[in-house]
């Protein structure tokens, strides 16, 4: 949809990173940011691009007490021939209203929001990087904003779109990273918000990640939270096996993140007619995988890393190395693959790749 929101220009534009090739993820924001307002009785209100800058917040606003967010992130590319395209960004938007449902925030419009955020992308069209490995990661959220100290839904929410040009997301970039299970802390439980892509999820991994951080492993594998047996996600990203030649996924259970990345992992695998499978998926399968063979590669898959391979997995002492702890053939082809089409490398046989 072509619109024309109201624009405050900032009149300090900041400089523009001076080396690219260092950018780091997240760290260096634009100029200018997207803003809408929901008041009950009015819907979403006042779509608006504004300059960058800190927000004024009552100190009892719902989102620092209860945690009622939402985000996303998607990326822009720059193309060889020096145009700006988005992966897929309906479908972020789409799954915002899955996690407003399970969060109680009103649903937004999808198309009206990816229209919003092309033209954000126009007015900061300089920022989005060209050096190899670099996009402009676009973060969408959602803040419930009533100053009120009771339980409940507020009433009033800010949705803002904030751009941040960003490099690797893991320093190790594709280098297969050793990954601990974790069986004394969980993400997620079937019921709770797992599903949903709200802080509160990431909040929860932290504790984990530092104590897999300190023992030398650079993220974790989480188990359901009920059997402490089934796979779930590795870090906040979902994750992939190769069993005895098939690509295994486990199967969106209430608990884990229906992610983008995946959705098109698992369509390219199909469209290369590799078999897959979305099902459950026990640490005990993966161990007699792993001592008979049939465990190939494994990798995560999200829109920051896109694929982060994993080189070793410990498990209660025991550990399986993949690959040798170098990157597998089909972890390598489907990074190619996805990069390649992301950056215009490569053709785009399933129209992911849209201009702004
Ligand atoms: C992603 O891979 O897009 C994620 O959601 C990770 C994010 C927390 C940086």
């Amino acid at each position: 949809m072509d619109q024309s929101l109201p624009v405050t220009r900032t009149r300090h534009p900041k400089d523009k990173p001076a080396d690219p090739n260092k950018l780091g993820f997240g760290q260096i924001f634009t100029d200018h940011v997207f803003h809408m307002d929901y008041r009950e009785g009015e819907g979403w209100v006042d779509p608006r691009i504004e300059p960058y800058g800190p927000l004024v917040l009552d100190p009892a606003t719902m989102a620092f007490h209860y945690g009622q967010t939402i985000f996303e992130g998607l990326k822009a590319y720059r193309f060889p021939d020096g145009s700006i395209r988005l992966f897929r960004p309906r479908l972020n938007f789409e799954r915002i209203n899955r996690s407003n449902d399970r969060m109680v925030v009103p649903p937004v419009d999808p198309d009206f929001l990816v229209g919003a955020l092309k033209q954000l992308l126009r007015l900061e069209s300089d920022w989005v990087p060209s050096a190899p490995g670099t996009s402009l990661y676009i973060r969408p959220f959602i803040i419930a904003t009533d100053p009120f100290l009771g339980v409940r839904p507020s009433r009033t929410y800010r949705l803002m779109i904030i751009l941040s040009p960003s490099g690797a997301y893991y320093p190790q970039g594709l280098n297969p990273v050793p990954i601990h299970v974790e069986t004394k802390y969980v993400r997620a439980v079937r019921g709770g918000t797992g599903e949903a892509k709200t802080g509160g999820n990431y909040a929860a991994s932290l504790r984990s990640q530092a104590d897999a951080h300190a023992r030398g492993f650079v993220q974790v594998l989480w188990l359901d939270g009920v059997e402490r047996k089934y796979i779930e996600e590795v870090g906040s990203m979902n994750v992939f096996f190769v069993l005895g030649g098939t690509l295994v996924t486990p199967s969106l259970c209430g608990s884990i993140l229906p992610g983008i990345t995946r959705r098109s992992v698992l369509e390219l695998a199909d469209h290369w007619g590799i078999p897959t499978e979305e099902r459950r998926l026990s640490m005990d399968e993966i161990l007699e995988a792993g001592e008979s063979g049939s465990l190939s590669e494994a990798f995560g898959s999200g829109t920051a890393a896109v694929i982060s391979p994993i080189g070793e997995l410990e498990y209660d002492g025991v550990r399986i190395r993949l690959h040798d702890g170098a990157i597998g053939p089909l972890s390598q082809r489907v990074y190619d693959t996805l990069t390649g089409i992301q950056y215009g490398r490569l053709p785009d046989p399933l129209g992911w790749m849209e201009p702004i």
